[in-house]
C-alpha cells in the first residue's frame, strides 16, 4: 500500500514514511535524533547531584630506606649521581596515606605512581600519582594528581586533574608543605592538603 507524502512529494512505502515520521518526533522532542551527547548535562539528566568541594587532609610517607622501602628510584641517567639536584632520577611510589602525621596513625590509602627530577638547578620533581582511597565511603575512589613540586618551597601546589568513583569529574588543586624531611635517610613526611570540587 502507498501513501501519498507531502514533504518529499512523492509517493513513499508507508513504513518509510513512518520511520521519516518517527525520526522527525525524535528529532523535536531531543533536538538531537542520535542521543543526547551534544547536550549541556545538567543534574537534571545526569543523575549527579550538585558539585561540590571538598577539602581534606593527608600525610604522605616517603619511604626511601630500611627493609621496605616505599619510594624505590628505578631509572636515572648516566649524570644523575654527579648532578646536585638529582637531575634525570625516577622513583616509583607506593607511598602510605595516614590521618596523622605519624606513620602509626589510621591509613587512608596509598600514594601510588612516580615521580621524576626534572629540575638542573633546584630540586623540583614532576609528579604523577594517584591517591588511591581504602577507608569509609571513599574506599575504592582515587584522584589523580599531576604537577610540579618544588621541594624546598614552604606550600606547594599541584592541580588534581581527574578522579574515579565518588571523585567522578574531579578538578582541584592540592597544597603540599614537608612536616619532616631525614637528609640522611631520604625519608619524608608531607601533609597534603586536598581541594577537589567533585559531585
Ligand atoms: C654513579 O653511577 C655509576 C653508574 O651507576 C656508578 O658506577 C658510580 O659509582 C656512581 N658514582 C657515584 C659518585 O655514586
Ligand atoms: C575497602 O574495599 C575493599 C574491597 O572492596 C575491602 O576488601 C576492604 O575491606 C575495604 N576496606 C575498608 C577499610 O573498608
Amino acid at each position: 500500500m502507498y501513501i501519498w507524502s507531502p514533504m518529499a512529494r512523492t509517493v513513499l512505502p508507508k513504513s518509510v514514511f513512518m520511520f521519516m515520521i518517527i525520526c522527525f518526533i525524535f528529532f523535536a522532542v531531543d533536538g538531537n535524533p542520535f542521543g543526547s551527547s551534544s547536550k549541556i548535562h545538567g543534574p537534571a539528566t545526569t543523575g549527579y547531584k550538585e558539585e561540590k568541594l571538598s577539602h581534606f587532609r593527608v600525610y604522605w610517607h616517603d619511604i626511601a630506606s630500611g627493609r621496605n622501602p616505599t619510594a624505590v628510584p628505578v631509572a636515572a641517567a648516566a649524570t644523575t649521581n654527579k648532578s646536585a639536584t638529582g637531575f634525570g632520577g625516577v622513583i616509583v611510589i607506593d607511598d602510605p596515606l595516614t590521618e596523622g602525621p605519624e606513620l602509626s596513625s589510621k591509613l587512608v590509602g596509598k600514594a601510588q605512581g612516580l615521580y621524576t627530577l626534572a629540575s638542573q638547578n633546584d630540586v623540583s620533581l614532576l609528579m604523577a600519582m594517584n591517591f588511591a582511597f581504602m577507608e569509609g565511603k571513599y574506599n575504592g575512589s582515587s584522584i589523580t594528581i599531576l604537577g610540579r613540586n618544588s621541594v624546598f618551597l614552604k606550600v606547594r601546589e599541584m592541580p588534581v586533574i581527574g578522579g574515579s568513583g565518588l571523585f567522578r569529574f574531579a578538578r582541584g588543586y592540592v597544597q603540599a608543605s614537608t612536616y619532616k624531611f631525614n637528609p640522611r635517610t631520604g625519608d619524608a613526611i608531607v601533609e597534603y592538603n586536598v581541594f577537589v570540587f567533585h559531585y
